[in-house]
């Protein structure tokens, strides 16, 4: 029964043309850290300024040359990301997991020059090994936190499920950065975002499908589940569309404010019965490569009250897990349309030995913006409501995202 399901979900090409992209949901970095107790000691000694001196000297000669480009601006944090995905590059095809992450415009996956700690964990392209290979010979740079990952760029044939890429530009990383990648689940990144985004690694990976006319339409959507269970789908990306069996009722519209990231207007944010954040207005990245929904420190500080959240010495908010029910929603206004969040979706609760945590969904990060102030709104947002990115209309679109196809199963297959 459950094998049939999957199989549906799984690689299926549908009568539609939609390409479906399974995705796996995995252990974060933080996670990880937290559930073998090093968590706290990670925060503490391996802050990014530590980081940042501590490999200082690992840097190949000549990086002040380096132009380290426009996302430097942005905080990247993978601590947190969940979601990954299955593509290959080269002939014979070499497999990577990466993050489809709609904050970023870049690919890269390790490059086999790379002698850092985290390509040693991780698959490393081999250019040698690829009939189709194209050597550029430019390096990039893309800045992640405080350290910069450097590499070199190369054209080559990607397949992301049944469609094939061709001269793709990508970017084999020679060193990263810090400690995250090393534990990290995933090779690279996949960057979904607009062009403008893209550091020097040239035409992100949707313009070149739609350059190459591989889809009907220029549209991709996430369903991110919200079961943990390994065993269970985490999510689909679909390339080419939307399904409908994922997400019921209207499909709400948003204009892209800004083409970079997928940036709309956000109207406001309410905590039930009491403050409205931004109430003239603000910006709303929407990002599947980010975990929680992050806002102007400011702001996220009395969200934490108003839900009961305390802060621990290494900057998480704590909310007691037999609370739950009796916290107030928080509501989202985007372009009219009210998108609640209960606390079962803004609290993540996690296993630490036998007993259950629960932190908030919420985190303070003052990001540079020239307009209103800007948040993100990442997984904890994006597992309730279906997404749908419209590069012809630059527009993204929300619809309730259905969970019950899985969980009906599970229930059927736990009893
Ligand atoms: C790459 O992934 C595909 C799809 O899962 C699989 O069929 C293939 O065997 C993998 N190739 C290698 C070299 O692992």
């Amino acid at each position: 029964m459950r094998w049939t399901v999957l199989t549906l979900i799984c690689c299926t090409w549908t009568a539609h043309g939609l390409i479906r992209i399974p995705l796996r949901r995995m252990l974060s970095v933080r996670t990880q850290l937290r559930a073998s107790n090093r968590l706290e000691v990670f925060m503490r000694d391996h802050q990014p300024d530590v980081f940042n001196r501590r490999y200082a000297q690992c840097y190949p000669p000549g990086i002040p040359s380096l132009r380290l480009g426009k996302s430097s601006e942005r905080l990247y944090n993978f601590m947190d990301a969940q979601y990954y995905g299955l593509i290959s590059l080269g002939t014979p095809q070499q497999n990577f997991t990466v993050v489809f992450d709609t904050g970023s415009s870049d690919l890269w996956v390790p490059s086999s020059y790379c002698v850092s700690e985290a390509c040693g964990m991780h698959h490393k392209f081999k250019a040698f090994e690829s009939s189709t290979f194209n050597h550029d010979g430019r390096m990039f740079g893309i800045h992640y936190g405080k350290g910069h990952m450097l590499g070199i760029m190369g054209r080559e044939i990607l397949k992301i499920g049944p469609l094939t890429v061709q001269n793709q530009e990508f970017g084999e990383s020679v060193y990263e950065p810090g400690f995250v990648f090393v534990m990290a689940k995933f090779d690279g990144v996949l960057g979904l975002a607009y062009p403008s985004l893209a550091e020097e690694l040239g035409t992100p990976v949707f313009d070149s499908i739609m350059n190459q006319k591989s889809v009907d339409q220029p549209i991709f959507s996430f369903y991110l589940s919200k079961s943990k269970l390994p065993r269970d789908p985490g999510g689909e990306l679909l390339l080419g569309g939307m399904d409908e069996a994922l997400y019921s009722g209207p499909i709400n519209w948003n204009p892209v404010t800004l083409k970079g990231y997928w940036q709309i207007k956000m109207s406001s944010i309410q905590v039930q019965g009491a403050l409205t954040f931004c109430p003239h207005g603000c910006q709303a990245i929407i990002d599947t490569g980010t975990s929680l929904i992050i806002g102007p420190t400011r702001d996220i500080l009395a969200l934490q009250q108003l839900i009961g959240a305390t802060p621990t010495s290494i900057g998480e908010y704590l909310i007691d897990c037999a609370r739950l029910s009796s916290l107030p929603q928080v509501t989202i206004m985007l372009n009219g349309v009210e998108y609640v969040l209960t606390a079962e979706s803004y609290v993540r609760r996690e296993m630490m030995g036998d007993h259950e945590i629960c932190f908030s969904g919420f985190q303070a990060e003052d990001l540079p913006s020239s307009t209103d102030p800007l948040w993100i709104l990442g997984d904890v947002f994006l597992s309730d409501y279906y997404s749908i990115y419209d590069r012809g209309q630059d527009r993204v679109g929300f619809a309730k995202a259905r969970h019950t196809r899985y969980t009906t199963l599970d229930a059927e297959m736990d009893r």
